[in-house]
């Protein structure tokens, strides 16, 4: 039977919905922000990670958006308190809700492996009323490391005492997909804008454009 692994950010939750909320406030250059607060995110992670050390995921997101702020003067830097704090409630995609429901339904295992702290997600988790869909929340807090470190994937692993092979791991951040073909779970990549691909020779079994195509997807 196999268990179905869900990426946080980007995948279930939308990091962009931050910025969106406040649109208006934030100015013509909201976009510019989102992207470079996201690519800083996870080059922090990426960089830490190489050079041998850890800092959680929140105060990495904090210190990202304090250089995309820096590097977008016309953003009021006032603005930083009520990003942050949409943030930590970020919306869930619409179909994330049903996706999660309906794989339960059908007597699926379900869980989180993200980046993000077990605070953050626990947030993330109850702004989208999708706890009771989930059977663990694992952080990579666990080891200390972030993805795709193979370290992080093996949690799963631990947690659930299974093959890797019946891990289906879902994630719309196609280094993550690499990372999970690396240590031989299936990934599916939910890949929502046609972004090309890439990681060629890691790649995901199955490529869909939405959450509620699992569904009806056999993997
Ligand atoms: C996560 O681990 C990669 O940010 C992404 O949730």
């Amino acid at each position: 039977m196999p268990v179905y692994v869900f990426d946080a950010y980007g995948t279930l939750f939308d990091v962009h919905a931050a910025i969106a909320r406040h649109r208006d406030a934030v100015g013509p250059d909201a976009d510019r922000l989102s992207e470079l607060w996201r690519m800083k995110q996870l080059e922090y992670t990426w960089t830490l990670t190489l050079a041998g050390r850890f800092v959680d995921f929140w105060t990495l997101t904090e210190r990202a958006l304090d250089y995309a702020l820096a590097r977008v003067p016309s953003v009021d830097p006032a603005m930083r308190a009520r990003l942050l704090d949409a943030y930590r409630a970020l919306d869930a995609y619409p179909d994330a809700r049903e996706a999660l429901r309906g794989l339960k339904a059908r007597g699926k295992r379900t869980a989180i492996l993200s980046n993000g702290t077990l605070p953050m997600l626990a947030g993330a988790v109850e702004a989208a009323a999708i706890g009771t869909h989930l059977d663990a929340v694992l952080s990579v807090e666990a080891v200390r490391l972030y993805k795709p470190r193979p370290e992080v994937y093996g949690l799963v692993i631990d947690t659930f005492a299974t093959a890797p092979a019946d891990v289906v791991f879902v994630s719309s951040n196609r280094w993550d997909v690499m990372g999970a073909a690396a240590v031989g779970f299936r990934p599916v990549w939910i890949n929502r804008s046609g972004l090309p691909e890439e990681y060629h020779d890691l790649a995901p079994i199955r490529v869909l454009h939405s959450l509620a195509s699992l569904l009806d997807t056999p993997v």
